[in-house]
């Protein structure tokens, strides 16, 4: 089969046609799909339902998945196979989490401008997010393209940014919804980490901005200052115009570039329908983005 690809939106994103995703996929076709996310970002494959197995070959092929150890800790059993994350509003019998249910709130902070895993020591390279029930209003999810605001920035701002850091913390993103209430064992288990601002995205050699919501301010500045100068950039990358927006169907996969776009899931009406995705996610095992903490490298790498 030839795999096509038609573009979503005008500065990213593409639909593909032509794969089969329920059976390995060959080299030729791998590398038409590296291709195409190294260009476009983020790429729409529509139906028939995988397999969580076959959700899991598929995403291998990418590389390394990320092991599942959730923020919060519950005593809860998964709903889903450890190799998937849950992106769902339901409870391990798949009934709609309540109200007031720590993974429901937790949950919720997928609906502010993101990328994944930012705040983990071993960054989220790509993920691949499997609608297996949608809702019939809201749910969406919205895209923007990190490259191409980094294009449209002011060349001032781009040279008072260039060599920046930030500190990203799952607790800062949480935060934002007035949502503080962790175990001190649960905040020691994820420390913050320092990301740079501003990077080359490997696959199209592209200068991108990578922040998110976790991102929380910038190293050496005072806070208000760095926490005002994030706001303004994911304000800038987040134009209407610059926004692609995915509403689901079932069986649709989506797989992003978390290296150089952001994400966020649009509200819908939680207490009433049922909404079941599953991510895989792909570790972004580049040395140049690790942050190897206190310890140091030796110690990580050891
Ligand atoms: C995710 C995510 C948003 C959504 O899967 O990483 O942020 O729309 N999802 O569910
Ligand atoms: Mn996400």
């Amino acid at each position: 089969m030839t795999i096509t690809l038609s573009p979503l939106h005008p500065k990213f994103g593409a639909r593909v046609e032509g794969a089969d995703l329920s059976k390995p996929i060959s080299d030729a076709e791998f590398e038409a799909l590296q291709a195409g996310l190294d260009q476009y970002a983020v790429l729409v494959f529509k139906g028939p339902a995988l397999t969580p197995e076959q959700q899991v070959v598929f995403a291998t092929r990418f590389g390394e998945l990320e092991a599942h150890n959730g923020v919060i800790v519950s005593d809860k059993p998964r709903r889903v196979t450890p190799q998937l994350v849950d992106i769902s509003n339901l409870d391990e019998n798949n009934s709609l989490l309540g109200q007031a249910d720590r993974r429901r709130m937790f949950a919720l902070g997928n609906q502010l401008w993101h990328t994944d895993s930012s705040f983990k020591r071993t960054p989220a390279k790509y993920s691949l997010l499997h609608a297996h029930t949608v809702t019939p209003e809201g749910g969406e999810t919205q895209f923007v393209d990190m490259r191409v605001a980094w294009d449209t920035l002011p060349p001032k701002l781009q040279a008072k940014i260039e060599d920046l850091w930030a500190e990203h913390s799952i607790f800062c993103s949480r935060a934002k919804l007035g949502f503080t209430e962790f175990t001190d064992a649960e905040r020691a288990a994820t420390p913050p980490v320092r990301r740079a601002v501003v990077r080359v995205h490997p696959g199209s050699g592209r200068k991108t901005l990578y922040l998110a919501s976790h991102a929380s301010h910038i190293l050496g500045w005072p806070v208000p200052d760095g926490r005002m100068l994030i706001h303004e950039l994911i304000e800038h990358a987040t134009q209407p115009q610059f926004v692609y927006t995915h509403k689901w169907a079932v069986g649709d996969l989506v797989i992003w570039d978390n290296r150089c776009t952001m994400h966020r899931g649009r509200p819908y009406d939680e207490a009433n329908h049922r909404r079941d995705m599953r991510r895989a996610t792909i570790q972004d095992l580049d040395p140049a983005v690790q942050d190897y903490g206190a310890e140091g490298k030796a110690a990580a790498v050891a």
